[in-house]
C-alpha cells in the first residue's frame, strides 16, 4: 500500500519528486567547488570599497557543505524544482583565474549571474559562458578579465549585459569585432549595455547601427571608439543614458538627438565633436545631466536649456 501511495504523491506532486530528488545537492556542489577554485582576499574586491566607502565581505563564507545551497548568501533558488536561478557573489573577495571547466557551467537554469568586483587576474572569459542561454542579467564588471568570447553573444534573452571595467584598467579587455557583431545583432531584448573600458581600437562605430530598440543605457565610455557615431542611435527613442565618454569620435552631433525624449544623462566629453550644439538640444526636456567639455565644439548651449532645465550641469570650460 505504502510505495503505491508514494507513486500517486509523485503523479499528482511531481514538484514533491524534485524536492525528494539529487539535482539540488548537485548545484550545491557545484556552487561549492565553484567557490573553491579562487581564493578569498579582501584585495580582490577593494576597488568597491574604494569607490563606494561601502564594506565589502566574501558572501560564501556563511556557504556551509551539506545544507541546502538555497539559503546560501548569494544564492537564489526556484521554489517549484529548487534549480539555482540566480547567483550574486558581486564584491566577494574572489580571486584567480577563471577555470573554463567550473562547476558553475553545471547550472544551467541560471536567469542572474553577478560577478561583479572580484579579481579573475586577467584570464580569459571562457566560451563555455554561451551555454548560459536562460540568462538575462550577467554582470562582470570590473573583474580583471582580458577578453570578451563571441559565445556572448549567444545568451540572446540577456536584459542587462555590464562588462564594464575601471578606467586605469581599460583597454586591456579585448573583445573581437565579430563578437561585438553578434553582439549587436542577437541581443535584441537588451535594455542595459555597458562596456566601458573594453579596447574596440579596431572596431568600426558603425557595428553599434543597428542596436536594439528596447535600450534604456548605453555606456561605452573610454573604449578607444573612433570616427563617427552612427546616426541611429538617435532613433534609440527609450534611452536613458548615452555615456560615450572619452572616445576618439568625430563630427558634428546631429539634431536628432531631439528625438531622445527620454534622455537624463548625455555624457559626450573627451571626443573630437566639432560643430554647434543643435538646438534641438531644447527638446530633452528629462535631462539633468550634460557633460560635453573637452571637444572642439562652437557656440554655446541655448539660454533656454538653462531656464527649461535647472539640473543641467555643463561641465565645460568652453562656455
Ligand atoms: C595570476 O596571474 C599571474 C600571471 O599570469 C600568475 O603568475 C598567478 O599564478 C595568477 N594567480 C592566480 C591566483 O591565479
Ligand atoms: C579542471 O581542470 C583542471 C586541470 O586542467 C583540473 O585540475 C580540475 O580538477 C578540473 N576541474 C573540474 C571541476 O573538472
Ligand atoms: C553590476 O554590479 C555592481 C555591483 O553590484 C553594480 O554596482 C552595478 O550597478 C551592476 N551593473 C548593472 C548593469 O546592474
Ligand atoms: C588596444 O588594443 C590595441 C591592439 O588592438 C593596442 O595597440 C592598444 O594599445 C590597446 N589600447 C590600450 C589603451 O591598451
Ligand atoms: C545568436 O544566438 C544563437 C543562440 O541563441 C546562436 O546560435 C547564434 O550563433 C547567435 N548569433 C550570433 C551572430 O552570435
Ligand atoms: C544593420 O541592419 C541593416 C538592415 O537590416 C543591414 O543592412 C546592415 O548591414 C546592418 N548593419 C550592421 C553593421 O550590422
Ligand atoms: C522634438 O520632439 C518632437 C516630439 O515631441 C519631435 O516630433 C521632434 O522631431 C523633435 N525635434 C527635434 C528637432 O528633434
Amino acid at each position: 500500500m505504502a510505495p503505491y501511495l508514494f507513486l500517486c504523491l509523485f503523479l499528482f506532486f511531481p514538484h514533491l519528486y524534485a524536492s525528494f530528488s539529487s539535482s539540488e545537492s548537485h548545484s550545491c556542489s557545484s556552487l561549492i567547488q565553484f567557490k573553491d577554485s579562487f581564493s578569498i582576499t579582501k584585495d580582490a574586491s577593494w576597488y568597491f570599497d574604494y569607490i563606494t566607502g561601502l564594506k565589502s565581505y566574501p558572501k560564501t563564507n556563511s556557504w556551509k557543505e551539506g545544507t541546502d545551497c538555497c539559503s546560501w548568501d548569494g544564492v537564489t533558488c526556484d521554489h517549484l524544482n529548487a534549480h539555482v536561478i540566480a547567483l550574486d557573489l558581486s564584491c566577494s573577495w574572489l580571486y584567480g583565474t577563471f577555470p573554463s571547466n567550473t562547476t558553475l557551467f553545471l547550472l544551467p537554469h541560471l536567469q542572474k549571474l553577478n560577478l561583479a568586483y572580484n579579481h579573475f587576474n586577467s584570464s580569459k572569459i571562457p566560451s563555455e559562458f554561451g551555454r548560459f542561454t536562460s540568462l538575462f542579467y550577467l554582470n562582470l564588471s570590473n573583474t580583471w578579465f582580458s577578453e570578451v568570447p563571441s559565445q556572448v553573444s549567444h545568451l540572446s534573452k540577456l536584459v542587462s549585459l555590464d562588462l564594464s571595467s575601471r578606467i586605469d584598467y581599460s583597454g586591456q579587455v579585448t573583445i573581437d569585432k565579430h563578437a561585438l557583431e553578434g553582439l549587436v545583432h542577437n541581443l535584441t531584448e537588451v535594455r542595459h549595455l555597458f562596456l566601458d573600458g573594453i579596447n574596440m581600437t579596431s572596431v568600426n562605430a558603425h557595428v553599434f547601427m543597428n542596436l536594439s530598440s528596447s535600450l534604456r543605457s548605453l555606456s561605452l565610455a573610454f573604449c578607444d571608439l573612433q570616427g563617427k557615431f552612427p546616426k541611429n542611435i538617435f532613433d534609440l527613442q527609450n534611452l536613458n543614458l548615452l555615456n560615450l565618454r572619452y572616445n576618439q569620435l568625430s563630427g558634428q552631433i546631429p539634431r536628432s538627438l531631439g528625438n531622445l525624449l527620454q534622455l537624463t544623462h548625455l555624457h559626450l566629453s573627451g571626443n573630437q565633436l566639432s560643430g554647434q550644439i543643435p538646438l534641438s538640444i531644447l527638446n530633452l526636456t528629462q535631462l539633468e545631466y550634460l557633460e560635453i567639455s573637452e571637444n572642439s565644439l562652437e557656440g554655446s548651449i541655448p539660454d533656454e536649456a538653462y531656464i527649461c532645465h535647472l539640473a543641467i550641469l555643463v561641465n565645460s570650460p568652453n562656455f
